[in-house]
């Protein structure tokens, strides 16, 4: 079995491409990565000496390359996590993530279909739901929920959601879609909150937190996704959406102070800045459906997770490191410039 896997050498991807190696070992992954800032080579270090895995630096905007790909690789699974993922850069210039998030998925639904996989899955976000009032912890997202986006990037995530729906229905493409709460875990880029907050408080920097640092969001361990989205390949119905998420539900300002404790950092460091603009106040996913159909339940505990996850930056410093310095872009260069 060929997995074609897009984004992979960013957060999650990674971390996905990671776990097929290990529970998928005689499966082969080709994973696609355009290698924007985002993306760092350098993370499937270890996956390129694998003989299983091949990287390819290729756009999914671009039709004439992903077509190529195919030709050679003839994927049975694609699974599609490549997009700008960064909700505040979406804010500054929505342009790039119209065309990889939604013009990218469609090109590599229609390249899906001319050769026939047997499925094609969209990695999206519970994001598309919009957000729930503080006051109401009662609600939770379930599949159910009408979209409701807040941001350039939750709206082309949506779009591509929508579109999926379409190609399942109209082409039958055997489409389908996960909406995960935030991840958190190794590899993560070093501009979203967690990464940030420890490389931030480990230099005795300002801990920027936006407004009072109240919004909740719901965190759940990286591996525990992964885990989610092989199951929903190996056993979810297709044309189906499944909500992921870890019923750990935090406040942003919680999450800060517990890695200043953990890193004996002093709260001071905390700094109060002017919040996003539609800073969306609360995310909670509703896993039942995941949970009663495909027996998926989150397997690492936060108070576990975030622990593993500060000490994996302590231990690999230099990754983000080189990332905060911009010497990470090189590594490609380094690796495949004399090639
Ligand atoms: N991070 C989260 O908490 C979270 C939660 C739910 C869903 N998601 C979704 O999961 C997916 C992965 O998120 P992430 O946090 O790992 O993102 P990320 O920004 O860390 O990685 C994105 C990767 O996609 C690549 N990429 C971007 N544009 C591309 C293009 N045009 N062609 C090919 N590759 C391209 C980048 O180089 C990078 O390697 C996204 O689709 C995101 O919407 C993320």
């Amino acid at each position: 079995m060929t997995y074609l896997v897009t984004g992979g050498a960013g957060f999650i991807g990674a971390n996905f491409v990671y776990h097929m190696l290990a529970a998928h070992p005689t499966d082969r992954i080709v994973c696609v990565d355009k290698l924007t800032y985002a993306g760092n080579l350098s993370t499937l270090e270890e996956a390129l000496k694998n003989p299983n895995f091949r990287f390819v630096k290729a756009d999914i905007c671009d039709r004439e390359a992903i077509t190529k790909l195919f030709g050679e690789e003839r994927p049975e699974v694609v699974v599609n996590f490549a997009a700008e993922s960064h909700v505040d850069r979406s804010i500054e210039n929505p342009g790039v993530f119209l065309e990889t998030n939604i013009l990218g998925t469609a090109v590599m639904m229609d390249v899906s279909r001319i050769f026939g996989v047997e499925r094609f899955h969209q990695v999206s976000t519970d994001e598309v739901y919009g957000d729930l009032p503080l006051d109401r912890p009662d609600l939770f997202f379930t599949e159910e929920t009408p979209i409701h986006t807040s941001s350039p990037y939750s709206s082309s995530k949506a779009s591509a959601d929508l579109l999926a729906m379409a190609y399942h229905r109209t082409y039958s493409l055997p489409v389908t879609i996960s909406r995960c709460s935030n991840n958190y875990g190794p590899y993560q880029f070093p501009e979203k909150l967690i990464p940030l907050m420890i490389a931030n408080a480990l230099a005795d920097k300002p801990l920027p937190v936006y407004g009072e640092g109240l919004n909740v969001r719901d965190w759940l361990y990286v591996e525990d996704h992964c885990k989610a989205i092989d199951l929903i390949l190996q056993k979810g119905r297709v044309g189906e959406v499944y909500n992921i998420g870890g019923h750990n539900e935090m406040k942003n300002i919680d999450i800060v102070k517990l890695i200043c404790k953990a890193l004996d950092k002093p709260e001071s460091l905390i700094t109060h800045v002017t919040d996003r603009k539609g800073h969306d106040m609360r995310y909670a996913i509703d896993p039942a459906k995941i949970h009663g159909e495909l027996g998926w339940l989150p397997e690492t505990m936060f108070a576990d997770g975030i622990q593993e996850t500060i000490q994996w930056y302590l231990n690999n410093r230099k990754w983000w490191e080189e990332i905060i310095s911009g010497e990470y872009q090189n590594y490609y260069q380094r690796m495949y410039g004399n090639r």
